[in-house]
């Protein structure tokens, strides 16, 4: 029964819904520090913020009890508080199964999930037929932080993984990212864990200014797929010292993204970090202002690579630079691959339609497992423009490394090892 008490707050979260609902709010784009104007990236509890306590809604955090429902109740709570709130995960084991966490949040500031404890996915991947793990959406204003553990529990999963990545077709069934953010804005995820998710570790799509830092994603070398972090279609996101030890990219920008700066990654084991696969789908959006420096790539297959598909649809990437990156025993280390999924130098497909252009790679060194260390194969129908090569110093054991080029004259400077192409 409720009480009349009850029913006021109910009627007041109702009207609040249909105030929000009916005119949708052009807050002033801010940066998720500064969040209206205040400065947010401190995690401090307001002055009477709302704690809602997963436990208070039916969670038992014993490893094997379904939250599910608890979660999403818990979610409801926080979210509709007309008060600052939180969502708090305190210490323990809770296992959910698939799960939005939908906005928009009625929140005065950025509403905060709190995660002490471990999160860990059910199993049985046909609950997951019709999306990700957990899914943020539509929101305005989050901060996913708390030091705790999302566990996507993927092990067995990844016997039965496609490839979409190197598939052709574009009707593969990714396995689901444990941590899915659309459509968010102004979003933080600091100082969590991710281990062994079924898919992408992180998933960021259409999205607009989104930090992610001092994240630790682990799975082992060899589980497929399992990308650190995948951005698509999203501005202005902020990656900082964030430690990534996967079976897949570490971090993999597909098209639509722009302005994104990469610091002080830790990769490896893993792919390294990509742009691309572009030129995959019709009407794809350009890649461009993207920075990656001060990384550290250790024992990767691939350090900085951009990859284009042949014989399929155009695109482009500009404005991408890196600087200050140190490789460890990469295999390889400068990558520009326009024949994707073809034979190296000896594709015999129609060449890529993606454009290119405006790309630095700046005080690379370090070691390789590679003869070829710099290996730049353009497209012949749009040959890269504009790619710059200043101080680059990888070896290979006491060997010298070599490089290869083909439809490219990259602008050289300072110390060139492996030797410039002719
Ligand atoms: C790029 O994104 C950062 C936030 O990561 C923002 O501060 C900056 O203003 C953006 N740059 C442009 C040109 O929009
Ligand atoms: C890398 O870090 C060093 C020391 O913090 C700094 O001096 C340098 O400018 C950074 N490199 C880039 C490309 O930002």
């Amino acid at each position: 029964m409720a009480s009349p008490k009850r029913i006021g707050v109910l009627i007041l979260c109702f009207a609040l819904v249909c105030y929000v609902d009916a005119k949708p709010k052009t807050k002033p784009f801010a940066s998720p520090d500064i969040y209206k104007g205040k400065n947010v990236a401190k995690d401090e509890i307001s002055p009477g913020e709302k704690i809602v306590n997963v436990m208070s809604f039916g969670a038992i955090p014993d490893g094997k009890f379904d939250c599910t429902q608890a979660f999403m109740h818990a979610w409801r709570a926080a979210c509709k508080s007309n008060v600052q709130a939180r969502l708090l995960i305190p210490k323990g084991r809770f296992v959910v199964s698939t799960m939005f966490f939908a906005g928009p949040c009625l929140t005065p500031g950025p509403i905060t999930i709190q995660v002490v404890g471990t999160v860990a996915a059910t199993t049985d991947i046909s609950e997951y037929a019709n999306g990700e793990w957990l899914m943020f959406e539509e929101l305005d204003g989050i901060k996913l932080i708390g030091g705790g553990t999302f566990d996507g529990m993927g092990k067995g999963s990844w016997a039965t993984a496609e490839n979409c990545e190197a598939d052709e077709s574009n009707n593969c069934v990714r396995n689901p990212s444990s941590i899915y953010f659309h459509n968010v804005r102004n979003g933080i995820i600091q100082n969590i864990k991710s281990v062994d998710p079924k898919g992408f570790h992180l998933f960021v799509t259409s999205c607009a200014n989104i930090r992610l830092r001092l994240l630790k994603l682990t799975a082992p070398a060899t589980s497929p797929n399992t990308d650190g972090i995948h951005i698509s279609n999203s501005i202005d996101v902020k990656l900082s010292k964030n430690i990534i030890e996967t079976g897949d990219d570490c971090v993999s920008m597909i098209q639509g993204v722009n302005n994104v700066t990469i610091n002080k990654l830790k990769c490896g084991p893993g792919h390294g970090i990509s742009i691309g696969s572009l030129g995959k789908y019709p009407e794809e959006q350009e890649v461009k202002d993207i920075r990656v420096k001060n990384c550290t790539m250790v024992g990767t297959t691939n350090g900085l690579r951009i990859k284009t598909w042949p014989d399929k649809y155009p695109g482009a990437a500009s404005d991408i630079t890196f600087g200050d990156i140190v490789m460890d025993k990469v295999k390889n280390p400068i990558i520009i691959d326009q024949e994707y999924e073809c034979e190296p130098a000896n594709c015999k497909k129609k060449p890529s339609l993606v454009n290119i252009k405006d790309v630095v790679f700046s005080n690379i060194r370090g070691t390789t497992i590679s003869p070829i260390a710099v290996d730049l194969r353009c497209s012949k129908q749009f040959p890269c423009q504009d790619i710059k090569l200043q101080n680059i110093d990888l070896n290979l054991g006491p060997k010298p490394s070599g490089s290869r080029c083909a439809n490219i004259k990259p602008i050289y400077t300072g110390v060139q090892r492996p030797a410039a192409c002719l």
